[in-house]
């Protein structure tokens, strides 16, 4: 079992945002992604059609034979975990939850905001969690428009791309929040975009890839279901759109892949 895949998945190519922070703390571990990318975006949906195709993607990892999956989408985990966990009941079944704990605990201003996907944001998933940290905590809900589509198009460094991250992060910078939360697996590549509006401001943008990768990592150990260190691993790409849209999936893990080979030299 050790030497299966993790399968991560997401409507497209957001769970490679949380794929890189896997990469990051478990280099050993061979990875499938599986970025639908037929049916995304998600995000204005119904429960129930992202259910099924949360379910889909589930049974098609499984037909894959992985140790575990990781639900690498904040839409579908609000939508879809409960149900994934009761149909798999042996699979350990990693979902995302939004960083607002940690932005509850830290906020000097009281004020912070979620940036999610309108389906997400409808769960109140998020509002539930501040409840439970901050009650004192005001959480300005945002939909990050045309973010996905503008990652889909792989345009995270093109002009649209600012257009839209002014649009909406600017009026977070008035309203004076001091963490931004990055509620949408997609949003992380937009980052760079984010973290210059909002540069001077004292904000601070916060996602969960790293702490889901620590889960990650915690569940392989309690399972006993860990890669053997030093393990070369292997990696694959699948999806229900084409094989254009396969390739460009694995065009992305690629280029994640090199950037983090920069960053392991700058660190020697
Ligand atoms: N990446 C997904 C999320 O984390 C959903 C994006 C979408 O398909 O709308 O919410």
């Amino acid at each position: 079992m050790s030497g299966a895949k993790i399968g991560v998945y997401d409507s497209g190519f957001g769970g490679l945002s949380v794929w890189r922070e896997l990469r990051r703390l478990l280099p050993s571990e061979s990875l499938i992604y599986l970025g639908d990318g037929k049916n995304c975006p998600y995000g204005g949906r119904s429960r129930e059609e992202i259910t099924r195709f949360a379910e889909e993607a589930v049974e098609r990892l499984v037909a894959e034979g992985v140790k575990m999956v990781v639900v690498g989408c904040n839409t579908a985990t609000t939508a879809a975990i409960e149900h994934l966990r009761a149909r798999w009941t042996s699979l350990p079944i990693v979902g995302l939850e939004p960083a607002v704990k940690p932005a509850c605990l830290t906020t000097q201003t009281r004020r912070i905001a979620v940036l999610a996907t309108e389906h997400s944001l409808r769960s109140d998933m998020f509002l539930r969690t501040a409840n439970r940290y901050a009650s004192d905590v005001e959480v300005v809900k945002v939909v990050g428009r045309d973010f996905v589509e503008i990652v889909e198009a792989n345009e995270e460094h093109t002009e649209r791309g600012m257009r839209a991250v002014r649009s909406v992060v600017e009026p977070l910078v008035r309203q004076r929040v001091d963490k931004i939360v990055l509620g949408c697996t997609h949003y992380p590549f937009l980052r760079h975009l984010i973290e210059e509006v909002v540069a001077g401001y004292g904000i601070e943008v916060i996602d969960s890839g790293e702490a889901v990768a620590r889960r990650v990592k915690w569940l392989l150990e309690r399972y006993d279901i860990a890669a053997k260190e030093g393990a070369v691993p292997e990696f694959s790409f699948i999806t229900f759109a084409d094989e254009e849209y396969r390739r460009r999936l694995e065009l992305k893990a690629l280029a994640i892949e090199e950037e983090l080979q920069r960053e392991s030299v700058h660190q020697i």
